[in-house]
């Protein structure tokens, strides 16, 4: 009762601060709802993205090892409707057909990621590597090359080997590292002379905390106060060794980047007068980004992640902080191993300070912040997800002051459908990468030196815990259907505008494109429309055709037999 109270008032207290349109930080002397006319420095790149897992399907296909997501989805219990990835969007077999759609698009990059047990069946180079699935990335890398798309390879989408996880429990033991070294010098001498973008982790964060901490995501392991700690620490120190190998080994030859893609959400003070709120945000932001950022920026965690969960450990009665340390020659090695930053923003929360009891030592704990939206944001289909726009200026504009400007790709941004009855028809899709964008150019001109922006993602995929219920894609993809056809949403033509005019010229035009974009649907929805006329003719032609010639040779060989046995 207290609780929901507290929380009523919270929440009227943030709509309050809404109406009042809290002024922007000093950094921006823009409104928050203002657009901005003008268009990206020249050279600014455009993408899509996707992800092995979420796309690919073939889960045992051609000599694939199977990944911690085969075997977590392959449990009851853990997946919603227990959905699997078997078989996703099939792209596996769509090279073609996918490169057809970023063509479409007129994209310049394709972020998607390599499935290390597709090609490392066991997770160990020294046990088998898997030339078929080397064969799979080497199509897909020159299919786009012959295209003129740049690919941007993600190393570590989520999809540990599970032989890795079964033998040393994968991200919380410091073997990995190795392992993970072994992997990717091996997609640098197999793939390097072609490709120049590295990612080398997707989203450590969600590998950390809903990996090894609450345990929604595959491995599954739930180590409240330790598990995210131990498994990030083994993540930065891979991260490292393989920049370092990089620079080392291939640099010189190879001449590509590597960087890291960090997702975070932007973490707002309740009350910005309020020095208390001021103070959560910060920590808010230093537990999400700067708890990665800032090692491989600046040698070591964020002081005040030492300083909160050293001081939680000892009232805990525990004789070391449950954060791990790096000691002084690791700090040197781990320091500026990044070559760019990928940012992934999605989504925005206001913040506060809050003590929680001693009794929660736990990650979402240990920072002392609460969180809450504003009622009054856009909602969308991920119960998570509201539509924050100029959230992602404080980030990147947070990212330029703590880390000395680098250089930011935003390697993902997108939104999930809210309406499922118009799934064509994605306007609030539109509006969203249409602020967000924006937003981003609006940060371009506060100086932050943001190189391209990757719109998450080219197609409705698996989406995780949350299977297929959650469509992010640009494309509507088919999953009822056996070859999962792709159809173009609304916010393709939207985004092909952005892309060709490399940014909002004026708002005359900027307005002729949304009318044009929403004057699609209507056709695109009645070749959906047709889609159950397309699973009808296949069912026909897979199953009852070749149902029907079997029993008919079946009778035949009956009526035969009848008929020799009348006769002698
Ligand atoms: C971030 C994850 O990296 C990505 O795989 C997912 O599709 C989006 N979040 C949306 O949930």
């Amino acid at each position: 009762m207290l609780q929901s109270s507290i929380f009523a008032l919270c929440h009227v207290t943030v709509f309050f601060l809404h109406l009042c349109e809290a002024e922007d930080f000093k950094w921006t002397d823009d409104h928050h709802s203002s657009f901005y006319y003008s268009t990206f420095p020249t050279g600014f790149l455009w993408g899509v993205g996707n992800s092995a897992y979420q796309t690919e399907g073939a889960w045992n296909k051609d000599g694939k090892g199977l990944s911690i997501w085969d075997a977590f989805t392959h449990k009851k219990g853990k997946v919603y409707m227990n959905e699997t990835g078997d078989s996703a969007c099939e792209s596996y077999y769509k090279i073609k057909d996918d490169i057809a759609l970023l063509n479409e698009l007129k994209v310049n990059q394709y972020r998607f990621s390599i499935s290390w047990p597709r090609i490392l069946p066991t997770g160990i180079k020294s046990d088998h590597v898997n030339e078929k699935g080397i064969e799979y990335y080497n199509n897909l890398i020159n299919t786009l090359l012959k295209n003129n798309i740049t690919p941007v390879v993600t190393l570590y989408y989520w999809d540990l080997p599970q032989v890795l996880q079964e033998k040393y429990g994968g991200w919380q033991n410091i073997s990995m590292v190795m392992y993970f070294n072994d992997y990717a010098n091996l997609c640098f001498e197999r793939f390097g002379d072609r490709v120049k973008y590295w990612i080398t982790f997707n989203d450590p964060w969600s590998i950390a905390v809903l990996g090894y901490e609450t345990g929604e995501h595959a491995p599954g392991m739930k180590l409240p106060g330790y598990g995210a700690y131990k498994a990030a620490h083994h993540i930065i120190k891979a991260h490292a060794k393989v920049w370092h190998s990089y620079n080392n080994l291939w640099r010189s030859k190879q001449k590509g980047m590597v960087g890291i893609s960090l997702t975070s959400n932007w973490g707002e003070p309740v009350d910005i007068t309020d020095q208390k709120d001021i103070d959560a945000s910060e920590r808010y932001m230093q537990f999400y980004t700067g708890w990665f950022a800032n090692p491989i920026f600046k040698g070591d965690y964020p002081g005040i992640m030492k300083d909160y969960i050293g001081k939680k450990s000892a009232q805990q009665g525990l004789s070391s902080s449950r954060l791990p340390t790096f000691s002084t020659q690791e700090k040197t090695y781990i320091k500026g191993t990044t070559d760019f930053l990928g940012i992934g923003h999605y989504t925005a929360r206001y913040v506060t300070h809050k003590i929680y009891p001693l009794s929660q030592g736990k990650y979402h704990t240990d920072h002392d912040v609460m969180e809450f939206v504003d009622p009054q944001w856009p909602n969308s289909g991920s119960d998570w997800l509201y539509a924050v726009p100029w959230g992602l200026r404080r980030l990147l504009n947070f990212i330029k002051t703590h880390y000395s400007n680098p250089i930011i790709h935003m390697t993902e941004n997108g939104v999930a459908e809210k309406l499922h009855c118009a799934e064509l028809c994605d306007e609030w899709r539109i509006e969203y990468h249409k602020s967000y964008i924006n937003e981003m150019l609006k940060a371009i001109k506060d100086g932050v030196n943001v190189k391209s922006y990757t719109a998450w993602s080219l197609l409705d995929k698996f989406e995780w815990d949350e299977g297929f219920s959650e469509r992010f894609g640009l494309y509507y993809v088919d999953f009822k259907t056996k070859n999962r056809p792709r159809y173009p949403k609304a916010s393709v033509q939207y985004y092909k505008k952005v892309i060709s005019a490399n940014g909002f010229p004026s708002k005359k035009e900027v307005e002729s494109w949304h009318r044009k974009s929403i004057e699609t649907c209507s056709t695109a929805n009645q070749l959906l429309a047709a889609d159950p006329l397309t699973t009808h003719m296949e069912m026909v032609t897979e199953i009852v055709i070749p149902t029907v010639c079997t029993l008919c040779i079946l009778l035949s060989a009956v009526l035969l037999m009848f008929l020799l046995r009348r006769h002698s």
